[in-house]
């Protein structure tokens, strides 16, 4: 019996590689390190299906190099390593994973505004380096107070409102700008539309959460990081390339914002010898919002659930360009 071919380009739970290999021969890339742009080619080159993640990139040349791919399985929500427009044009289906990364990325977001505003891992540093030498002061490791204070928040989308929930249960105030105005959860939560310039002005955190698109390169640069209060923390969970790294240095250096938590970086991996690792008010984990052991196999199976169903010539759970239905007569 006949069986497509498909070519899975890092780890993922067994139980997903499970569901894919009852449907189709699969190849996994044996390595941690992602395939060079030439071994991504050769892997696509005789494949009908492909599960990718965020650090493969998917240009046209990639796409021109994979002449039988029908389906290309994205193990992320954020789409901008993938050239959409040319794998429509190519009538390949894109899937990807929104929705069950967005609780466990929201409670990072979280956990990183709380860390920085709490001196969380300087604290930590400091005990392990043996400073902890006085039981008690009154006047050591004072931090910004979460409970009361206005957060603002930059795309509100799954895991922007889900970090909206999270405020609410601090009592925090929302403030929010995105593209579209979101009247009903307004409404039903109490959160507040405001200009970008205002949510810049007036938050005591800021947190990113819009995709990283033409339009949000570099979002916050040096005139937005200037027009934030001297006391604000930022918060990114989005790409690196929403934050222009240069300007967050300065602002961070110079004490034009008080402090910031970044789960992505441009570029990623942060250098080791990066100025901005020196820095006591930033702290820096390695892209692992979604890596909770629920989200990242729910991802998985996902990503597998919609590769299944594009090779069988059925409509994917989650597909980013769903305007080729018509033109597949699906
Ligand atoms: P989403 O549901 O699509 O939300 C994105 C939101 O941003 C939407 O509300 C959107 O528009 C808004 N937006 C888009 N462009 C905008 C602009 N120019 N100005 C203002 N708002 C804009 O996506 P999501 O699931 O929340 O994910 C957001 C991003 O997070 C992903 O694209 C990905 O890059 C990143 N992410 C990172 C991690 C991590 O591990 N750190 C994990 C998951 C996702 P509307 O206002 O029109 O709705
Ligand atoms: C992770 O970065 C994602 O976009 O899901």
């Amino acid at each position: 019996m006949f069986k497509p071919r498909v070519y899975v380009t890092r780890q993922i739970f067994p139980d997903a590689l499970d569901l894919i290999e009852k449907s189709a021969e699969l190849e996994l890339w044996p390595e941690d390190q992602p395939p060079s742009p030439e071994q991504l080619k050769e892997a696509l080159a005789d494949v009908d299906g492909a599960i990718i993640n965020v650090m493969d990139h998917i240009d046209a040349s990639v796409l021109e190099a994979a002449p039988k791919l029908r389906v290309l399985s994205q193990v992320a929500v954020g789409l901008d390593n993938i050239d959409i427009p040319e794998s429509t044009k190519r009538e390949i289906l894109v899937g990807y994973t929104p929705g069950v990364l967005a609780k466990s990325t929201a409670d990072l977001a979280f956990g990183l505004l709380l860390a920085v505003a709490r001196r969380v891992v300087e604290s930590d540093k400091w005990v392990r380096e043996g400073n902890w030498k006085i039981s008690h002061h009154p006047m050591f490791w004072l931090g910004s107070e979460v409970n009361g204070s206005t957060l603002g928040i930059l795309g509100l989308g799954g895991i922007g409102l889900e970090m909206a929930k999270r405020a609410k249960g601090f009592d925090m105030k929302v403030l929010y700008h995105s593209r579209t105005r979101k009247r009903e959860l307004e409404k039903e939560h109490g959160f507040k539309y405001a200009s970008f310039k205002r949510v810049l002005a007036d938050s005591d955190f800021i947190s990113i959460h819009v995709p990283l698109t033409p339009e949000t390169n570099k979002f916050i640069g040096e005139k937005q990081l200037k027009a934030m209060k001297k006391s604000a923390i930022l918060v990114n969970l989005s790409r690196g390339p929403v934050v222009d790294t240069e300007a967050l240095y300065k602002a961070l250096k110079k004490s034009w914002i008080a402090g910031a938590g970044l789960d992505v970086f441009d570029p990623e991996p942060v250098p080791p010898e990066h100025p901005i690792l020196g820095l006591d008010n930033v702290v820096v984990l390695p892209h692992i919002g979604s890596a909770s052991n629920r989200s990242r196999r729910e991802m998985h199976l996902l990503a597998a659930r919609n590769l299944v169903a594009g090779l069988n010539g059925e409509r994917l759970e989650e597909c980013a360009n769903p305007e080729l239905y018509e033109s597949l007569g699906i």
